[in-house]
This record gives C-alpha cells, sequence and structure tokens, in this order.
C-alpha cells in the first residue's frame, strides 16, 4: 500500500490532537484514504516541553527546514498559528510541492492572497476546514453543499473563548477574569487572547467566511469589529431583563450589491437557536436564496474537535478531493475585484442603547426627543427605582428601539453624549431578533 509522509509544524493543542488520532486511528485513517498516513517529522518552539502525547517513531525537531527539505514529506500540518514566521514556512513548503492543511484563520485572513497564489503556482492545495468553527464542517459546507446558493446573510458564533466567557457570566456571575482563566486552562483560548476577547480571532474567520460565502476579498482592518472586553456585566443583565442573551456576533449580510461585515457583541433573541449555543460551542446560521435557513452548530475550539477537521482535511488531501474543491473555487484570485462594503447608510439593525444620565424630571423626554429628530423610534424603556441604582445622582436608562440606521443612531447618540444631563458615553449593541 502506499506511504504518505506527513510533517506536523506545531505540537500544542491542536497539533497533539492531530499527532493523537494519526496514532490511534490508523486504521480508520487507512481505511479512509486508501493509503498508509504516517506522521514522519514534527517541528515544536521548545524541545524539552512534555507534549502529553506518544511522539514515538517521530523525528521531533526545532527547526521547520527538516520539514520543508525533506522530499519524502507531501503534505504538512501547520498547528503552529500566527503570521510570522509561519507565512514564510507555508510559502516555502507550498515552493517544495508540499500540500498545506492548516488551522491558522490569522494566517490566511491577513495572507490568503499570498499563500493561495503560491499554491496556484506550484499546483498544491491549501485545506483549512479547522480554521473557522473548531470541529464543525462549515468550509466544505459553504464551499460545497451550498455552492448552488448565493449566501444573503451569515450570524455566526465562533470564537469558542468568548462564548466560553459569556456563558459563565450569564448562567453563572463568574466574574470576566476568572471565565477567560478557565477558557485558557481548557486550550481554547489563542497563545495571545487578546486575539480572541478583542474580537480580531472572530474578524480573521469571518474574513475566510466572507471569501467563500460571498467570494469577497476583506482585511481584518475593513471589519468594524468591538470583542467582549469592554463589556459590562450591567448590560448583560439588562438584556437578560428584555429577554435577550449577549453574544458575540459574526455578522455578513448582502445589503442590495453592498457587503455588510461586523464583529460586535449583539442581544440575541431568547429561545433563538444562536441564543442557546453554550460554553466553547459554536454555530453558524447561513442563509442561502435557495436552500433558505441552514444552522452549523459544535465545539468550536480545544483538542480533539480542531483535530478531528484537520485530520479530516488530510485525508480529503490525501484522496485528492482537496485539490479538486479547491482549484475549482479559485479563493483569494489575484484578479478578484475589491469587496463593496456597506456603508453606515445601508445598515440597519434594532438598538439596545444604555446612558448614564441625571435623576431629574425631563431628561428622559430630552433623550427621546434627540432620538426622535434622527428618525429613531423607541420601542421599550427599562429605569430602575434610583434607590437601586444610582450613582452621584446619575441613573441608568436603558432604551431598544426599533428598526434604524446605523448612520443615523450615531448622529443621534453624538448628540446625546454632549449633553449635561449625561454623565458617560452611552452604550450600544445591536439586536438580533
Ligand atoms: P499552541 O497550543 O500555542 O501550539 C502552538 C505550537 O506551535 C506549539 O507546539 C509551539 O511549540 C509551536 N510553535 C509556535 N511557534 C513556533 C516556531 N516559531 N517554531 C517552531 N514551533 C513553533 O496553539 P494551538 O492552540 O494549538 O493553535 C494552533 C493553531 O490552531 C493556531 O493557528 C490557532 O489559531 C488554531 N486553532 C486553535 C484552536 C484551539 O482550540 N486551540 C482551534 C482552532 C484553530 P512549543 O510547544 O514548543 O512552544
Ligand atoms: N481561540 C479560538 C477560539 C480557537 O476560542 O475559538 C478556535 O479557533
Amino acid at each position: 500500500m502506499e506511504r504518505i509522509a506527513v510533517g506536523l509544524l506545531g505540537v500544542g493543542t491542536v497539533g497533539s490532537g492531530v499527532a493523537r488520532l494519526l496514532g490511534e486511528r490508523a486504521d480508520l485513517i487507512t481505511r479512509r484514504s486508501g493509503k498508509r498516513v504516517d506522521l514522519k517529522r514534527a517541528v515544536v518552539r521548545d524541545l524539552g516541553k512534555s507534549r502529553g502525547v506518544s511522539l514515538d517513531g517521530v523525528e521531533v525537531s526545532d527547526d521547520p527546514r527538516r520539514v520543508i527539505d525533506d522530499p519524502e514529506i507531501s503534505v504538512v500540518i501547520e498547528t503552529m498559528g500566527g503570521t510570522h514566521p509561519t507565512l514564510g514556512i507555508v510559502l516555502d513548503c507550498l515552493a517544495a510541492g508540499k500540500h498545506v492543511v492548516t488551522a491558522n484563520k490569522a494566517l490566511l485572513a491577513e495572507h490568503g492572497r499570498e499563500v493561495f497564489a503560491q499554491a496556484r503556482k506550484y499546483g498544491r492545495a491549501v485545506a483549512f476546514e479547522a480554521s473557522v468553527g473548531g470541529g464543525i464542517p462549515i468550509i466544505q459546507a459553504l464551499a460545497v453543499g451550498l455552492a448552488a446558493n448565493q449566501v444573503t446573510s451569515l450570524a455566526a458564533i465562533v470564537n469558542g473563548t468568548c462564548n466560553y466567557i459569556l456563558t459563565k457570566m450569564t448562567q453563572d456571575g463568574l466574574p470576566y477574569s476568572v471565565a477567560l482563566g478557565q477558557a485558557q486552562g481548557l486550550g481554547f483560548a489563542e497563545a495571545d487572547p487578546t486575539l480572541d476577547v478583542d474580537g480580531t480571532d472572530t474578524a480573521h474567520k469571518l474574513a475566510v467566511l466572507a471569501q467563500l460565502a460571498f467570494g469577497a476579498t476583506v482585511t481584518t482592518d475593513q471589519i468594524p469589529r468591538e470583542g467582549i472586553d469592554r463589556l459590562q456585566p450591567a448590560d448583560i443583565t439588562y438584556a437578560g431583563e428584555l429577554g435577550y442573551t449577549v453574544k458575540l456576533l459574526a455578522l455578513a449580510k448582502l445589503a442590495g450589491e453592498a457587503l455588510e461585515l461586523r464583529v460586535a457583541p449583539t442581544l440575541v433573541k431568547r429561545g433563538t437557536p444562536l441564543a442557546e449555543v453554550r460554553g466553547p460551542y459554536n454555530a453558524v446560521r447561513v442563509v442561502g436564496d435557495a436552500v433558505g435557513d441552514t444552522l452549523f452548530y459544535g465545539r468550536g475550539a480545544g483538542e480533539l474537535p480542531t483535530a478531528s477537521a484537520v485530520v479530516g482535511d488530510l485525508i480529503d488531501v490525501v484522496v485528492g478531493r482537496a485539490a479538486l474543491t479547491f482549484n475549482a473555487l479559485n479563493l483569494w484570485a489575484d484578479d478578484a475585484p475589491p469587496a463593496r462594503l456597506a456603508t453606515a447608510n445601508l445598515v440597519r439593525s434594532r438598538y439596545y442603547l444604555r446612558f448614564s444620565i441625571a435623576d431629574q424630571p425631563g431628561v428622559l423626554a430630552t433623550l427621546a426627543k434627540s432620538l426622535g429628530s434622527h428618525g429613531i423610534s423607541i420601542a421599550s424603556v427599562i429605569q430602575h427605582d434610583p434607590g437601586d441604582d444610582a450613582t452621584d445622582g446619575h441613573v441608568p436608562l436603558v432604551i431598544m428601539t426599533h428598526l434604524a440606521a446605523e448612520a443615523s443612531l450615531k448622529s443621534a447618540l453624538a448628540e446625546i453624549d454632549r449633553l449635561d444631563v449625561v454623565r458617560r458615553p452611552s452604550v450600544c449593541l445591536g439586536v438580533e431578533d
């Protein structure tokens, strides 16, 4: 039986899961790929670190060139993460005639064009199922299963760390920093967890999804993003009173010819599928013009769920399917026109607003007048007894709006935040019903 030699770059959380599956499921992988898949070499930074997985028979080095320069290795699995020195190593692997399987959404979001141009130049495949949604086969679904559709909208929870933190804060009242520490301990977070909590990781994944769903090449900087790092527990509580739960959502919607993209903590109506996605689970809701509403759900982070997607890709590469799919899709094409992104006057949503206002007669009317003068209609209001919530004579006022244009809302909030009766900058979160 033909043997396929594989190189593994990085044996951390995901890489150890890959080594585990390749070792423990060798027979199944051979049956499904029709070839004997051998992990020949692995590369790490610290040769002295214990890996928690057997690497017997694998040549472990701290020098990526051991993999790049080994002519017997035909597939490289990149689970190192980051963009430097990873980009150079991946480009060298492709130039050396190796297919690449990667879990690295930062690499694709920031350097997709270079990586795919190199793959095309050397006739190799790049497979990246694990880059979005951990174990959920969302890349295959968009690339193959939904290929007959024009996707019209997509709403996704794609960061397991953030969803874990929000779940713990909402259900158990855990402080943010404690929940973040737990997510790191469980192997969900990036090496630098700032990328998780400030929304960058979700934006990286949205850039990958936008490529597949809309053919749009966007850089992370083109995606308006907010993370959960500045979210106040008070907003989780008020959202609950209004029948909503707060989720970090990646949103992509066609607005006429333009594409609206954003990453932001968002109020999601309780009882809807996305609101019920808890802990490290992820979900991607895709609406296609032929299929209608679809939902993909599963574990979005962690060792084995992510390794499941990586090894699935490896089998796809060995069988030859990955090359066929991604050649046909022509992703991150050099000649692709720039994406047409929606401007704030095209973006419409319902909004949750929280103000800190002086506890005086007429203030609510002043705010309502300002919102009304910008065409923003109020759907509901919460103002608790000042005894509960007053700070220095100021009280919180929560307003839910009806559908409003983002540009009008921004103008109204700028005006309101300049009023003497308003103590702090207003809080504004989008709402998905
Ligand atoms: P990790 O635990 O930090 O592991 C990274 C591995 O790469 C480590 O073994 C590290 O070596 C090695 N490495 C890093 N830089 C290196 C260098 N310059 N030279 C040689 N080896 C180097 O990271 P991870 O959580 O497994 O994530 C890996 C990738 O998968 C990232 O792109 C991440 O975004 C993506 N991903 C992660 C998850 C998840 O749940 N963790 C899920 C989906 C996708 P040492 O161990 O010696 O330091
Ligand atoms: N840090 C990422 C997360 C890993 O928490 O979702 C999966 O991509």
